[in-house]
């Protein structure tokens, strides 16, 4: 109770000195234990994206603390990514949290990730934006983040083999820079390996649901490109 006190007193003498809107400090405390408990692991203490599990994330995290990207984002289109994850914006490949969190949750932590911005001069890479569009309209873009996502953590972002995960492997995984290999490979033969148990080839993969095999065109081309 007391601390409640304090913070509206806070938050009251904030928003009297300043002309902006006055920052809601109950949601900025919220948010900032939700985004501690949910967030940090992935997108780091800084919204950087360099938390401890984002190397075995095989989707590189863009910087949520990024002035000049965020901002092209509302508070609504920051909620709804959010909430929805990849199930409405499959461009940005995270699970949503509404099944954990609750709406004013949401809210709150929205506001937290607004307090981690940080000027950084102009926008470098593409707008949030461009990347919902170049994801929606190209199978290219589609099978690099798929196959990011789902394969890149043994196979290597670049195909290598050299994923994160592949030290941990008795055998390794296949490199995918080495044309012998990827020439054979089809949509096909692909899916076999990656969901029927009684294959040889891929035994040492993950044996993924039947969701994959929507995925695996997109993939297969986008592995052919990283043979050199
Ligand atoms: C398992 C890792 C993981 C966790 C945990 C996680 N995220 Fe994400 N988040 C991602 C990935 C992956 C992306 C997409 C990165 C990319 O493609 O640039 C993303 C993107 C975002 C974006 C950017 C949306 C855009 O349009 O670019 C926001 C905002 C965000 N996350 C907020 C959160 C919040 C808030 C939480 C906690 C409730 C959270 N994330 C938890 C992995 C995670
Ligand atoms: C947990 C690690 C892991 C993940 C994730 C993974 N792989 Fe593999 N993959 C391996 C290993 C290890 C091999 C080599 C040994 C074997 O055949 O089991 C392999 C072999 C393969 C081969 C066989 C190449 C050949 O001609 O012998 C293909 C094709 C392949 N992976 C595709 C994929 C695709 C596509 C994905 C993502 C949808 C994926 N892998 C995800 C570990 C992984």
């Amino acid at each position: 109770m007391k601390q409640f006190i304090i913070l509206t007193i806070l938050a009251w003498s904030l928003s009297s000195t300043s002309q902006a809107a006055p920052i809601d400090l109950m949601a900025l405390e919220t948010g900032k234990k939700t985004y501690n408990a949910f967030c940090i692991y992935c997108h780091g203490a800084k919204g950087e994206g360099d938390g401890q599990a984002a190397a075995l994330n095989g989707v590189p995290l863009v910087d949520i603390s990024n002035k000049a990207y965020m901002s092209l984002l509302s508070d609504q289109d920051i909620y709804d990514r959010i909430a929805y994850g990849k199930e409405k914006f499959p461009y940005i490949q995270m699970p949503g949290w509404r099944s954990n969190l609750k709406p004013q949750e949401i809210k709150a932590v929205v506001v937290y990730v607004r307090s981690l911005a940080v000027d950084k001069g102009a926008l470098k890479g593409p707008t949030p934006k461009e990347r919902e569009e170049r994801f929606n309209n190209s199978s290219a873009e589609k099978g690099r983040i798929y196959y990011l996502k789902y394969c890149s953590t043994c196979h290597g972002r670049t195909g290598d083999g050299k994923g994160p995960v592949a030290n941990t492997l008795k055998l390794k995984p296949a490199c995918f820079n080495d044309p012998k290999i990827t020439e054979q490979l089809t949509t096909e033969n692909v899916k076999k390996y990656v969901t029927d148990i009684s294959e040889e080839r891929g035994r040492y993969m993950p044996i993924f649901e039947p969701f994959i095999e929507e995925y695996i065109d997109e993939i297969v081309q986008h592995i052919k490109t990283l043979a050199k």
